[in-house]
């Protein structure tokens, strides 16, 4: 069959943009209503979307007065979502650094199961330097430890999703039998961070383990990527960059013994679209007259850590030396060194980089036709810079509504795009194989 594309919902307050949650066409419903949320997954799903994708933070940003920035918490909202929806995948984020694998091999065995096979884990080392202050306040963790330590978490949580045999269960109730106890094995884990015996006390789920997603695109980051996961996000800001992307992540799982059509690379793409061009560049204007350059500094300093940018005034040309190094950075790396490539490239004025970063934080932002989209998706896939794409609207769910409605249709005319669902779970949409390790011998 010929390579089609892969569509990621990434939702995300409401919308993108970082004023999309005063925007008049944003959705009226609470950021804490469920149906927000089951609804957009819906309108994903009958646009055919291979699934939909909920990041998470484990601290208030510093900016909740001025910013929409609030969320349920991620696996939670799936359980809902997964109740209305049939087909669909469910991805969301959960951080390595701070909570226990067992719960997260339970929740997202839980949410595999309850979905009959949709649920991924977008595997995340947590960047956010607040976060360390809600859990024991013992400092950040550095960016190499909390890798260590998620390479540790995903082995234990595979080796919890494989300590049930796919066959262990029998359910005989004549006979008196509900599973196989040889069909069940501890895992009796012993490592530098985690202590774990296992089993784990939910039956193998029907994906056999949720799909890998993995979303860290530093030196570090890429190898773990190469290593685990199944589906990369990542946020470019030019195909150039993305294609260099692509190979390395291609070209490291291959050295990692893995077949690259396994590893699906995913960038963001935060699409304004209207009937010209004209009109899109007016809407993105009046998106970004909404914005406060305030809110875009705090976020910046959160980005490198807390880094102080306050002295710097709005309307002069940036350098490079206004930044940290980012290989010194802690926090975001991989996004800072895209931050001081743009600086470097064009050198903005801090407004001009706020206002940049305000349409979808570093990710591809573009305003234009539906043809001018659906072109440059077809150009970055036939290239070599994507398998696909983390659709990031820029206000939801009006803009997700036009790229469904025009966007899609173009690209399925092309072939690009599938017609319909042809299997159930998100290792059948995304073309994953199962894995082996439930057929014990
Ligand atoms: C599309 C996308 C979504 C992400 N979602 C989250 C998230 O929900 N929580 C989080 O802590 N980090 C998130 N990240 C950040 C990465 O997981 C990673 O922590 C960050 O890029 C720093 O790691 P790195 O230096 O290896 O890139 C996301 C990154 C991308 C590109």
């Amino acid at each position: 069959m010929k390579r089609q594309l892969h569509l990621n919902l990434f939702i995300h307050s409401r919308g993108h943009h970082e004023a999309s949650w005063r925007h008049p066409l944003s959705s009226p419903l609470a950021l804490t209503d469920i149906r927000y949320y089951q609804d957009l997954a819906q309108r994903a799903e009958a646009g055919l979307f291979d699934s939909i994708f909920l990041a998470d933070q484990l601290a208030l940003g510093d900016d909740a007065s001025q910013a929409a920035r609030t969320w349920l918490e991620p696996v939670t909202v799936l359980a809902a979502v997964a109740a209305v929806t049939s087909r669909i995948g469910l991805i969301a984020t959960a951080s390595t650094t701070y909570t226990e694998p067992f719960n997260l091999a339970r929740q997202f065995a839980s949410i595999d199961h309850m979905s009959n096979g949709r649920a991924g884990w977008n595997i995340v080392t947590s960047w956010l330097a607040a976060a360390a202050r809600n859990y024991g306040g013992t400092g950040q963790v550095s960016h190499a430890d909390r890798y260590a330590r998620g390479e540790e978490f995903v082995q234990v949580v595979k080796a919890l999703w494989d300590s049930w045999a796919d066959d262990a269960v029998v359910d005989d109730r004549a006979g008196g039998q509900y599973a196989r106890a040889d069909r069940i094995r501890p895992i009796n884990h012993e490592g530098e961070h985690y202590k774990v015996a296992g089993p784990l006390n939910l039956p193998r789920s029907p994906q056999g383990r949720p799909v890998f997603v993995q979303a860290g695109s530093s030196d570090t980051g890429r190898r773990f990527a190469a290593r685990h996961a199944e589906a990369v996000f990542t946020a470019q800001m030019e195909k150039a960059t993305a294609r260099d992307f692509y190979a390395d992540i291609k070209a490291l799982a291959v050295a990692e013994g893995r077949v690259p059509d396994q590893v699906l690379i995913l960038p963001g793409l935060s699409p304004l679209i209207a009937d010209t061009e004209a009109e899109a560049q007016r809407q993105a204007r009046e998106l970004s007259d909404l914005t406060d350059p305030e809110v875009g500094r705090k976020r910046l300093s959160g980005r490198f850590g807390g880094h102080d940018f306050s002295h710097l005034p709005l309307d002069k040309p940036l350098a490079p030396e206004d930044f940290p190094d980012p290989s010194t950075v802690e926090a975001a790396r991989s996004r800072t060194e895209v931050i001081v490539g743009l600086v470097k490239r064009e050198k903005p004025t801090l407004r001009q980089l706020l206002a940049y970063l305000a349409g979808a934080r570093g990710h591809y932002t573009t305003a234009g036709t539906p043809e001018q989209i659906a072109d440059l998706m077809e150009s970055w896939f036939t290239e070599g810079a994507a398998d696909g794409f983390n659709v990031m609207p820029p206000v939801l769910p009006a803009m997700l509504d036009v790229f469904i409605a025009e966007v899609i249709p173009m690209l399925q005319k092309r072939g690009l795009f599938r017609t319909e669902y042809e299997g159930e779970t998100l290792r059948d949409h995304y073309g994953l194989d199962r894995p082996k390790g439930g057929a014990w011998n």
